[in-house]
């Protein structure tokens, strides 16, 4: 029997399908409403309660802390699988096969190079200038460098713009960084792996051999796996709707990353770091500033605590808390900032307050840890969250696409003045 929904307006009954999730979650398909009631439309700011796709690629459920990439758990995904392989399953649906992956990486790899006058643009930009806005101007510089647009029905056609974004993007991901460190910049050795490259490229002194250590790669590769998706947040979303208009891939995806930037979203990892940086050069007492978390009277709140969706844990935070114990061992670092996030995280997890309201540290408390042990340095903390969600973003564009989704286009209620007559300055 068919699932409804029945609502009335004005006593007058219409009755909506109910759509069932492989999860069993149930949505209410509300595509007729505006026809069938002759007009009326959803009011729902943030999209709180709206569905805005069907989508085959992630599943969270923030209740019971379960993050899963096309059915396959989180925890897994990140103890077994490498960044490229978690890519590839996000974007094609399916782990790769060994002759697959090793495809895959190979043709990256063949479009990794970056044209010398996408250098000229960085050039350009202020040493100072955030990282996050370099890196959204040259993602959406590369369409200039490579115009020929997509043939979206063309399965080459897509796979070739994937691989070249997937290419491209680490080199300006380091780019960046060596900007603001004032770094010659590297294009990077094809002959290494992907992450050995991508570490190359970031850390490499131009008067020093580089080799990644074992927990370098081991850190980077859980960190990028952790972000790669997170179902329609606020910078997936972004990218869909920027791609519904069919703009090309690279100018969706550089529309995403300035969605990311906001503290509200993947800025929270640097607001971390500085939070900590904060407490440390007020004398280290982080008991005083628990104290005022709690205090209802100060607007104070501990960064990298508390989710918006994972209400119980975000399982993200459990796998990484582990990865950056693991990191500052095997690095022997040793950093009074550090000292705070251990000592803030040990009362708050054992305080009332935080206990009571379901608040334990999140992805982000424990990223920017890990981010500083590495020297990366606090800006560039969202351009690496931004590395991670890389192949999220590609998969979720092109899901979009395949499916043949209409143009974003909200409705809205209209709550200015009604129709009024022009009056001319003079007697204004
Ligand atoms: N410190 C102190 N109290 C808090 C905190 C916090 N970080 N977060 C929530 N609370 C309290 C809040 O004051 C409220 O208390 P009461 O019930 O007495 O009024 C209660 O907990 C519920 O808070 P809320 O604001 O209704 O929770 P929310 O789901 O709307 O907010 C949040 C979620 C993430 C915005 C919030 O927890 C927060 O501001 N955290 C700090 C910022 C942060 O770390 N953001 C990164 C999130 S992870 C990034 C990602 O996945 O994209």
């Amino acid at each position: 029997m068919s699932k409804t929904a029945v609502l009335e307006i004005e006593g007058k009954k219409y009755e909506f399908p109910l759509e069932v999730g492989s999860e069993k979650e149930l949505a209410i398909d509300i595509k007729q409403l505006r026809g069938a009631t002759n007009g009326v439309t959803t009011i729902d700011p943030g999209f709180k309660n709206t569905g805005s796709c069907k989508s085959a690629i992630t599943f969270l459920d923030g209740e019971q802390g379960i993050l899963r990439y096309r059915g396959y758990a989180i925890e897994d995904l990140a103890e077994k699988a490498s960044f490229l392989e978690v890519s590839y399953l996000l974007i094609f649906g399916e782990l790769p096969t060994k002759v697959q992956l090793d495809k895959f990486e190979q043709d990256i790899k063949d479009q990794s190079l970056v044209d010398e006058d996408v250098h000229k643009i960085l050039d350009a930009f202020p040493k100072n200038a955030h990282p996050m806005g370099v890196l959204s101007s040259l993602t959406s510089a590369l369409t200039a460098f490579n115009p020929k647009s997509v043939e979206y029905s063309s399965a080459d056609d897509m796979y070739k713009a994937i691989v070249m974004l997937m290419g491209k993007f680490p080199v300006l991901v380091s780019w960046c960084m060596r900007k603001m460190k004032g770094l010659p910049l590297d294009f990077g050795d094809v002959d290494l792996g992907y992450e050995e490259n991508f570490a190359m490229m970031m850390f490499k002194r131009p008067n020093k051999q580089y080799k990644a250590s074992k927990v370098v790669l081991d850190a980077l590769d859980k960190l990028l796996i952790l972000h790669a998706d997170h179902e329609q947040n606020c910078s997936t979303s972004t990218v869909r709707i920027v791609g519904s208009s069919h703009a090309g891939l690279f100018a969706s995806i550089s529309a995403g990353i300035s969605a990311l930037w906001g503290p509200l979203h993947g800025g929270a990892n640097q607001a971390v770091i500085e939070m900590l940086e904060a407490i440390k050069n007020d004398g280290g007492d982080y008991e005083k500033y628990i104290a005022k978390a709690k205090d209802k009277n100060d607007p104070f709140r501990l960064m990298g605590f508390g989710h918006r969706v994972y209400k119980n844990f975000d399982p993200r935070a459990k796998i990484i808390k582990v990865a950056a114990e693991q990191v500052l061992n095997d690095l022997g670092i040793e950093d009074p900032v550090l000292d705070v996030a251990k000592g803030l995280s040990d009362v708050a997890l054992n305080d009332e307050y935080f206990k009571s309201r379901n608040l334990y540290p999140n992805v982000d408390f424990y990223s920017g840890i890990i981010y500083r042990a590495l020297g990366i340095p606090v800006e560039m903390f969202t351009v690496l969250f931004a590395m991670g969600r890389l192949p999220g973003w590609i998969a979720q564009w092109k899901e979009m696409r395949e499916n043949k989704e209409p143009i974003g286009r909200p409705r809205q209620l209209y709550v200015g003045e009604p129709l009024r007559p022009y009056v001319s300055i003079e007697n204004r």
